[in-house]
């Protein structure tokens, strides 16, 4: 097989006239920072969710550290999540000094296996944190259910589901809350951003002040014609409001959501006939509950031979590849910090997943080059092995 000359990425945003039009219309309007398009951007999150508010942030992160936050979690609190995440939901639980409780995983779908959840909930578990993995969603009729049970919240990770359903609900739309990613490697991207989704009033009072120096009225109200510049804080917050300009990228890349998420279904498809009959690898599993999986990530899981080594493979013939992810309780300081916890199916698949190029703009060629070089790897794995 010949090698090809470009580096095939592993992922690439998709960024076209219509998003370079309307970031030079915010530019141009002078207004650039939090105002009048991250309303619009809430809104349409509002209409494409179903959930009573949404609030535009900096990233998905500062979306978790808020949502945590504004529900108290400190101190001696224990929030339920997958280790099959990233880092970043553990960094928060564990900045806020809360304690992260790792469930296992379903080693087909990599998603959290729900019948884990109630055995590690204690007096002290105050939220439970599922991943909607790769785009496919967690089981949310059964984690709801054990969540009113025990009275905890569910703050869903939505970072790789936006255009994700569950039995035709979209995620961040079952009536807890959701944080959504918009960093360039994600469905729909702002550059770098994230939007907490959610239906408490009480909440969205508490998120939007903690979202902005814990100031209540942010800068549009303050110097806009006749606005009040004075204010007063109840609560120091941060600063992870989103801009205009971001806003304006976001409301372009969400008009062509259907449009992008269409094309990585097909690819997917793609990738699922080329390599469907391959030995020594495994195909991502699909979950099995009605849904729409917003196709975020392909990852396969190498079974024939050591994935440093696939992955060097990989690069010999210039193609990408992701790592989605170094489970979570084995980093260095959860370990130190927390403990060991023994996660059986979480750690048969850690040390063989590996996420493959897609992307809207990869063509299928492009599909059928990493299966034929995929093919060739394997093979010669099995000569030698
Ligand atoms: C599952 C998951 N959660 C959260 C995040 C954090 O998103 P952000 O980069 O927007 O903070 C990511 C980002 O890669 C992610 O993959």
């Amino acid at each position: 097989m010949k090698i090809r000359e470009n580096f095939l990425p592993l992922n690439r945003p998709s960024i076209g006239s219509a998003e370079i039009a309307s970031v030079t219309e915010c530019l141009k309007s002078q207004w650039i920072t939090t105002g009048p398009l991250c309303k619009t951007f809430e809104e349409r999150f509002q209409t494409l969710t179903g959930a009573r508010h949404a609030v535009s942030v900096v990233s998905a992160t500062a979306g978790m550290h808020l949502a945590l936050m504004s529900l108290g979690i400190g101190q001696g609190d224990e929030v339920i999540t997958p280790s099959m995440t990233f880092a970043s939901t553990i960094n928060m639980i564990t900045l806020l000094g809360a304690k992260p409780i790792f469930v296992d995983i379903h080693y087909d779908t990599l998603n959290i296996d729900a019948d884990s959840i109630e055995a590690r909930i204690t007096s002290r578990t105050k939220a439970i944190v599922p991943v909607h993995f790769g785009g496919a969603p967690a089981d949310m009729i059964r984690i709801m259910e054990i969540a009113d049970r025990h009275h905890l919240i569910v703050i869903e990770d939505a970072a790789h589901a936006v255009g994700t359903r569950y039995r035709g609900t979209h995620v961040g739309g079952f009536g807890g809350i959701a944080v959504f990613s918009f960093h360039p490697l994600k469905n729909i991207t702002t550059g770098e951003g994230g939007m907490i989704t959610h239906c408490n009033d009480f909440l969205e009072k508490k998120l939007r002040v903690l979202r902005f120096h814990g100031i209540e009225r942010d800068a549009w109200k303050r110097y806009g014609k006749g606005g009040n510049p004075e204010y007063d804080i109840e609560e120091p917050g941060y600063k992870y409001n989103l801009t205009d300009i971001q806003a304006a990228l976001g409301i372009a890349q969400l008009e062509r959501l259907e449009e992008f998420n269409q094309r990585r279904s097909e690819l997917m498809s793609l990738y699922r006939e080329g390599l469907g009959d391959m030995e020594g690898l495994e195909l991502p599993g699909d979950p099995p509950y009605p849904h729409t999986h917003s196709c975020h990530l392909f990852v396969v899981k190498i079974q024939a031979m050591e994935r440093s080594q696939f992955m060097e493979r990989l690069s010999e013939y210039n193609i990408g590849y992701g790592l989605h992810f170094p489970a979570c309780h084995l980093l260095r300081y959860v370990k130190t910090r927390f403990g060991v916890t023994s996660l059986p199916e979480t750690e048969r698949a850690a040390g063989r997943i590996l996420s493959l190029p897609l992307f809207p703009d990869m063509a299928d060629d492009d599909v059928a080059y990493v299966c034929g070089a995929v093919r060739e790897i394997l093979k010669r794995a099995k000569k030698h092995g």
